[in-house]
């Protein structure tokens, strides 16, 4: 069993069953059906993962199923973006 979402322990079989007998398309649908990119890291690793999947099962391209990243895609401090370090 090959995991998926280690945040929410989903595995590849589980995102395959998703698609062919509840018929999702996408990953707002995997995420409303499995929880899928919704634990700890938000998706960090395991939403690329599962978009190559649906792209796999449903012939569309990556571009598609995940049209753009939602910044930032990695942790920032949040003293960074209020301008905290500034000189
Ligand atoms: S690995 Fe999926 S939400 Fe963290």
């Amino acid at each position: 069993m090959k995991i998926v979402c280690r945040c929410e322990d989903i595995s590849e079989e589980d995102i395959v069953k998703a698609i062919d007998e509840y018929g999702c398309e996408t990953l707002a649908e995997l995420k409303q059906l499995l929880r899928l990119g919704m634990g700890h890291c938000q998706g960090r690793t395991c939403l690329i993962l599962a978009a190559k999947i649906l792209a796999r099962k449903t012939g569309k391209s990556i571009q598609e199923i995940m049209p753009s990243f939602r910044p930032p895609v990695v942790p920032v401090d949040i003293g960074l973006i209020g301008g905290e370090n500034e000189e």
